[in-house]
Parts: C-alpha cells; structure tokens; sequence
C-alpha cells in the first residue's frame, strides 16, 4: 500500500486504505462468479442490489426486479463492501446486459480502478471492448483476470497479444498458467517466484528460486514444468515488466490467471488489487482538484434507484464520497439548487444486509434516500459552490411516443416519466413543435423495465409506439445563433432534454451526416456529460 507521512489526517488515512473498483466483463465471462468469490473472501455476501438475478436467495423488491429474476440478468447496480487485511475494498456492480450499458458507463465514474474478466476460450469481446474504452477515456487503471482456466483456452500467449495490441495496452503478466484445460495444475507467479496450485488455499503458495527450480517437477510432472520453465522466459522477455506508475496511468495492464468457478487466482487477484490498485485519486471539479485527504466532505450522486424498499416511496440516491467523513446526521448542500440535504440515515451495504452508517470516507459509496431532490450527476458538498464533471447521458438507440390506455391519466403519465427520467431510468425529450414528449432508451430491456414500472409503481399501464425518427444528438456550438437558427430551420425534428439542453432527431443516419455537412459549426453529441 502506498506509504502516508506520520501526520497524515484520519480522513487521509481512511482514504489510503480503501480501493473502489468495478468489474467489467462480456456477458457469461465469469463476473457474477468472481463477485461472489471476492466478496466469501471478504467474509461479505452481500445483497443489496442484485449479485446475480439467478437463484433463489433473491428478496423481490419491485415488480421491475422480477424482470431481472425472469429473464435471468442483473438489472440494478448495487455496491458491496469488504474488508481483508486492513484494507476497505467498495466493489460496484455493473449490470452486465448490454441494454444497461448506460448504468454501467455511469457507475465507471465513480470507481478508481477495474478489474478485466476475460474468458479464456473468448479472449476480448465486444462488451469487453466497450466498457474498456470507457475505461480509457477516464483513465481508469485496469487489472486483468483471464478466466475459466479449468477448461479449454486459448494459447496464454495469444490473449496477451490480443489484448496488448486490440486494446493498445501493455500487459505484464503476474500469474503464468501452469498446465491446460483438464492438466491445469495452477499458476506461477512471476514477481514473487511462487507456485500456486489449483486444489490448495493461498496459504499453501510454494515459494522458488525461479521457474527451473529443481522441486516443480515433482510439484506438477516433468511436463508441466518444462513448459513452464520456457514458457516463463518467453512472457518475462516477451511482455512489459510491471510498473506501477505505467499501470496508474492506464496504460499497462497486469494479468492474473485463474478460475472463478473454482475459486482459484482470486486471492492472488486480490492481493494485486490491494497493492497496486490506487486509492481515491485527486477528482477534477469545475472550480478546483478536490484532494481525498480534504477535511471538508464532497460527493456526487451517480445512480438513482427508486422503491428499493417497497413499503416507501423513497429513492436512492448512490453518493461517491470524494473527500472528507461523512457523519450521520450531516446536512449537505446540493450545489445544483443550493438546497440543504439532511443525511440522517445513510445506508451502507456491508455485511449482509444494508445498514445506517456512523461514518463514511473518501472511496466510500453510501445511500441516501430521498423524495427526489437528488439526481444524477448531483455534488454534494459542506458548503462550497463546486461541481464535479463527467457523468455522462448516451443518445438513447430506440425512441418511442407513449400511448396510453386510459387518456384520463395522461397527468400522471407526465410525472411517472419526470421522475423515471430523473432517475436516469428513461430519457425523455420533448419536441418544440408541441408534439407528445418521446421517450428514449439504450435497448429494449430498458422499455420493457419502463413499462412495468409505470405501471406497478405509477398505476400508468402503457405502450409504445414506434416514432419517425430513428436517432438524436446533442447540439452544441460556440455560436448561439447559429444553434437557433439550426431549430428555427429544423423545428419539427428538434426538441429539449430533460435537463432543457437542445436536442436534434433524425429519421436516419444519412439525415444525422447531412445534417453535420449543412452545419459545419454545430456539432451533434452521442455523449452529454450531466450537471
Ligand atoms: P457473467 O456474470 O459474466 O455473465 O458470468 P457468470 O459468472 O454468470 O458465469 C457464466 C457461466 O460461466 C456460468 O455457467 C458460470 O458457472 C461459468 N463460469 C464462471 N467462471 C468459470 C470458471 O472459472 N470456469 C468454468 N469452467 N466456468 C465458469 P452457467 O452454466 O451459464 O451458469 P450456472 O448455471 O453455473 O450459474
């Protein structure tokens, strides 16, 4: 862990000991299974939110739960803590189906660090590929745990490639697998010079003199560790060294190996996290860098999750902590209305079930209900009017008109879609020709999550309708007036977000390129970063 001077704050030293990271992975690569293997080896299960939507451990919140529980995919995106060895580790879930990407990206701002899933057999895949460019553009260090190496896999040497050069990242290896498929006998540890075999417990590592030591023979068959012994030379000559600060910056991944399933390279992967994995970083905010190690509390909402508990109307609001403790009881500001938030119960999603927190730190994530005053992209400070960037909003693939059932409820349509789209569940823009608001979402899981919320929680039952336009962008220029005469030109294919930001809808792509030809001075966004 990185050394703290003696005099060193409590807020300073509760920041050093915590590591906030999210695990990234294509869907089926292993992710579910290796969250629950990092959080038995927490001595933390923990269920707030869903770890998978499989089994039957599952408590059902809301009707939109069932739909994860149904169709077998984790919707919400929950946080769950651990602790091991003194050091704090806040783990964010990610919900892995591609229509839930949005989350996904969003819960990417809050972390500092993420963990890699690749399937052995598949190598990167597109979802891979996706969120690690996510990665990428905020700088978010990476580790990398190959998976499933208890069946057949591809070549150790080809998945290093593959990533080095899809990716355009360095790898240094860490763990070298040691025998394949059915013969996987474990994984030699390049930096320490251990084995670890695959039926033992972290305890058991043999420590040797390097990978021609005389005793691995007997350890894994004369077979096994010739290979090993070349195969070890050619990945410490044929890949970076690892490097710290290379891996901070993003630009060098250390590879583990291992399996889930089986519970094996987790530890190692583990220990990797706590050691290299950086603690709270310095966080850019419009005015100032906010330090971790700062007295003063700063924070910002970066998901809102409506009914977690059925028997209230509240909301979630997850709240990053950037810098300073939080205290029960605090009142916050919401620089964004210069409103007074009163934090009397944060949540905390430790152990098994969520419990109020006495306390917070930087890294920390915790829960703070609320009637809706707070939305995403929300900072929460002690006072100071600073706001911390970089919650992004996608353009949504599918925009839909709403029709509804009965008409007689059109009212309590408009504030069920105000509030969902609030909560980030929906994106709602309305058209400056008058015409009915129209919805916007990533995928289809979205629409179907959409519509039994509207009606389960809002008495709202609806469908949706296919609209003339088939995409939407931002616009943005540095002439005013050249975006307004962009909407007096264009005002039955031009509407406002939620958030009142200008939006352009086109009915194709051809017509999105033609529009960027006639208009060399606008610009139209996929990405809107939230305020
Ligand atoms: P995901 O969250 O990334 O989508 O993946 P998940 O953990 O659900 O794993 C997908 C499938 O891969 C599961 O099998 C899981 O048991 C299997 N798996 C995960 N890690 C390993 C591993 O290290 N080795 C092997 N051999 N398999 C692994 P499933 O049959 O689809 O689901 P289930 O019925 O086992 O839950």
């Amino acid at each position: 862990m990185d050394a703290l001077p003696p005099e060193a704050s409590d807020v300073a030293r509760e920041a050093a000991r915590r590591r906030s990271f999210a695990i990234i992975a294509h869907p089926d690569a292993g992710k579910t299974t290796l969250t629950e293997k990092l959080l038995l080896r927490g001595g933390a299960i923990q269920l707030a939110g869903a770890v998978r939507a499989k089994g039957n451990a599952r408590r059902t919140r809301s009707d939109w739960m069932k739909i994860e529980q149904d169709r077998g995919i984790s919707v919400a995106t929950s946080v769950m803590t651990f602790e091991r060895d003194n050091v704090v580790f806040n783990l964010l879930d990610t919900p892995g189906h591609e229509d839930f990407s949005e989350d996904t990206y969003r819960t990417l701002t809050a972390v500092d660090a993420a963990v890699m899933v690749l399937d052995a057999a598949k190598g990167i895949e597109s979802q891979t590929r996706k969120l690690f460019e996510v990665c990428r553009l905020r700088d978010i260090p990476i580790v990398t745990f190959i998976n499933k190496m208890d069946r057949e896999a591809r070549d150790p040497f080809e998945l290093m490639d593959e990533i080095e050069k899809t990716l355009a990242l360095d790898v240094a290896p860490i763990a070298w697998p040691v025998g394949r498929a059915s013969e996987f006998a474990g994984t030699y540890d390049l930096r320490e010079k251990r084995f670890l075999p695959v039926d033992a417990t972290d305890a058991d590592a043999v420590p040797l003199d390097g990978p021609n030591d005389a005793r691995l023979p007997a350890l894994v068959g004369e077979a096994r560790a010739a290979a090993l012994a070349e195969e070890a030379e050619l990945a410490l000559a044929g890949f970076a060294e690892f490097d710290l600060a290379a891996f901070r910056q993003g630009t060098l991944t250390p590879v583990f190996f291992g399996s889930a399933l089986r519970d094996f390279g987790v530890g190692h992967l583990l220990d990797g996290l706590a050691r290299y994995a950086p603690p709270p970083r310095a966080r850019p905010a419009d005015a100032r860098t906010v330090e971790p190690g700062e007295p003063a509390l700063t924070g910002f909402v970066f998901k809102v999750q409506a009914n977690m508990d059925p028997n209230h109307r509240d909301r979630v609001a997850f709240v990053r902590l950037c810098s300073g403790k939080l205290i029960k009881g605090m009142r916050l500001k919401q620089v964004r209305t210069g409103k007074q938030v009163p934090v009397n119960a944060p949540l905390f999603f430790f152990a098994k079930e969520r419990q109020v927190a006495e306390e917070a730190w930087p890294g920390d994530v915790v829960g703070v209900a609320n009637h809706g005053t707070l939305r995403i992209g929300d900072t929460l400070t002690e006072g100071e009017a600073i706001n911390f960037r970089g919650v992004p909003s996608f353009a949504p693939e599918i925009l839909r008109s709403v029709r509804l059932e009965d008409p007689m409820l059109a009212k309590k349509l408009k504030t069920a879609l105000s509030q969902l789209a609030e909560e980030g569940v929906v994106q709602l823009f309305r058209p400056f020709d008058g015409s009915p608001p129209v919805v916007g979402v990533v995928g289809q899981l979205q629409l179907d999550v959409l519509q039994s919320r509207l009606k389960v929680e809002y008495g709202v039952p609806a469908g949706f309708d296919a609209t003339q336009w088939q995409m939407m962008r931002w616009i943005a220029g540095e002439d005013r007036t050249a975006i307004e005469r962009y909407l007096d030109a264009n005002r039955r294919d031009t509407a406002e977000d939620h958030d009142g930001e200008v939006v352009a809808l086109f009915g194709s792509d051809w017509r999105r390129k033609r529009a960027e030809e006639e208009w060399p001075m606008l610009q139209f966004h996929a990405v809107r970063e939230q305020h």
